[in-house]
């Protein structure tokens, strides 16, 4: 179906593609995997026309082509959900389905009960039960992921590229997701999957290629393949994550306090609190109450009843600029790609952000501008963000690579309190290995109280002292060592199953 002859792409100062030969046959799921700047993404915006190769060819169905946009290679049945979430966010759910096939009633009178009834079967197909009229900026990250795979599945398709749809999808969404594209599979679409979860190139792909540095380094049937030997293609290395261990905090003083914090349909009777130096973890399904008592906490809604202490005292969160300075609470938002980089600026005005105030020397009011660089070191080194120079603007960057510069902005910032929202989404095995390692140092070393949200049950097991469980908007139960002995990963997550079930 697809057949790629000796693609080659650089970038300034990058050789994202080197010299890559590959083929895509027809009712095959193909993984593609590698690292964070390994090309994937690049590779396809190559297949679809978002951008040209320097070199080599692209064959489609026997023929070879040269798209020069997506419009032409969606003309052709290639459609692309891309990495980063793409709805118009002031458009409602219908129109942002229905953009390239409004239906008209003559004279260019748009038929809304026919668009809107369209875009209803669609929003079926990927299980997405919203209201057509909804305001795209109203959804969360996982109903705008379904969204932008609905748009693409609503068009003819031959080819389907997808590059990490299921990146902020929880497991209930995923399994739908791979349902779906099994019976495409089946009805002989070629499927290209790009993903960072191993676990989902066993469950879902036939084959799976693998990049390292722009180059293809070999493609595997999955059948005769190990998760280990996966990873050493990828990485060129062993991986491994350590574990904090479910332990109680003791002596270290109470930074949070949390009571009867409730918002109706989004939170109830949230209680807990928060050390110094502690990890809590709050696990839970992707819409169970997480995210929403994030943002209470915020101040990013207001909360109907419940009271919040900080270091012992009283608060009334109203805006950011207070939450941070005043409060020194910080949070990284699992959408963290949306609201929180400049892409246009470099690497380092979007590493010292939160920080500059400390950076202005107090005699010339002016950033220092080595202490400045010296921190936006320190963080691309920490975090092992491939960008090239400290100059070089976000936008240039693989998505993965701008992840880990969000993250690093919080991270960076001068918080007591850490609010993080699935901090290791869309990036690699190696990096979730070296943010785990940040993270765990943050709470150990320098005291910070963190509230650890994530879906990832490994991530939660690696990282928390304790762990929330949150199902239906309430704090179902929560789960501690028993006595000091740290319980077995196996244990951990059993104990968490029965409040679940
Ligand atoms: N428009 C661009 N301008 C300059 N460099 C770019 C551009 N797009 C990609 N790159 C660089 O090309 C390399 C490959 O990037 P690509 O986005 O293809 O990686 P990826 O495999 O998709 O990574 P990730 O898993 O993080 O999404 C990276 O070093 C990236 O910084
Ligand atoms: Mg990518």
């Amino acid at each position: 179906m697809l057949e790629l002859r000796g693609l080659d792409k650089s970038f300034p100062g990058v050789h994202a593609l080197s010299d890559v030969s590959l083929r895509f046959a027809a009712g095959e799921i193909h993984g593609l995997v590698g690292e964070n700047g390994a090309g994937k993404s690049t590779l396809m915006r190559l297949v679809t026309g978002l951008m040209e190769p320097d070199r080599g060819e692209v064959w489609f169905a026997g023929r070879r082509v040269r798209f020069r946009n997506t419009r032409e290679s969606m003309a052709e049945g290639i459609q692309l959900v891309q990495q980063e979430i793409q709805v118009i966010p002031e458009s409602t759910v219908a129109e942002n389905l229905m953009l390239d096939k409004l239906v008209t009633r003559g004279w260019g009178v748009l038929d809304w009960p026919a668009i809107h009834a369209q875009a209803r079967k669609h929003l079926e197909v990927v299980g997405l039960s919203v209201p057509p009229e909804t305001i795209a900026k109203a959804l969360s990250a996982a109903q705008k992921r379904l969204l932008q795979i609905a748009k693409a599945l609503a068009a003819r398709t031959r080819l389907l590229l997808l590059d990490e749809p299921t990146s902020c999808l929880g497991p209930h969404e995923t399994a739908g997701l791979h349902t779906l594209l099994r019976e495409l599979k089946a009805q002989g679409i070629a499927l290209i999957y790009v993903t960072h979860k191993l676990e989902e190139v066993f469950a879902l792909c036939d084959r799976v290629s693998v990049l390292r540095d722009g180059h293809h380094v070999g493609t595997h049937p999955v059948a005769g393949l190990d998760h280990d030997r996966l990873v050493r293609l990828m990485v060129g290395r062993e991986v491994r994550d350590d574990r904090v261990g479910l332990r109680p905090v003791s002596g270290a003083p109470e930074m949070l306090r949390v009571e009867g914090l409730t918002r109706r349909g989004r939170a109830h009777d949230i209680s807990f609190t928060l050390r110094a130096g502690e990890i809590l973890g709050c696990y839970g399904l992707v819409g169970s109450g997480r995210t929403e008592t994030a943002r209470l906490l915020i101040g990013d809604d207001r909360a109907d009843a419940g009271r919040v202490w900080v270091r012992g005292k009283p608060v009334a969160l109203r805006s950011v600029t207070e939450r941070v300075r005043r409060w020194r609470l910080g949070y990284v938002s699992e959408d963290r790609k949306e609201e929180g980089l400049l892409l246009g600026f470099s690497v380092l005005a979007n590493l010292t952000l939160t920080v500059w105030e400390r950076l202005v020397n107090r005699w010339t009011r002016r950033i220092d501008p080595a202490s400045e660089r010296a921190l936006g070191r320190h963080w691309v080194d920490a975090l092992g963000i491939q960008c090239g120079s400290l100059e070089n603007p976000v936008r240039n960057l693989s998505g993965g690579n701008q992840q880990k510069i969000c993250l690093a902005k919080w991270l960076a910032a001068d918080c007591a309190i850490l609010i993080i929202d699935e901090p290791t989404v869309g990036v690699d095995l190696g990096a979730k290995e070296q943010i785990h390692r940040v993270i765990r140092d943050l709470a150990a070393r320098e005291g910070k109280a963190i509230l650890l949200i994530s879906s990832d049950m490994p991530e939660m097991i690696q990282l928390a002292h304790r762990i929330l469980v949150f199902r239906d908007r309430r704090i179902v139960g929560e789960v501690v060592g028993e006595g000091t002995s740290c319980r077995s990963a196996a244990e951990i997550s059993e104990a968490i199953g029965h409040f679940l079930n």
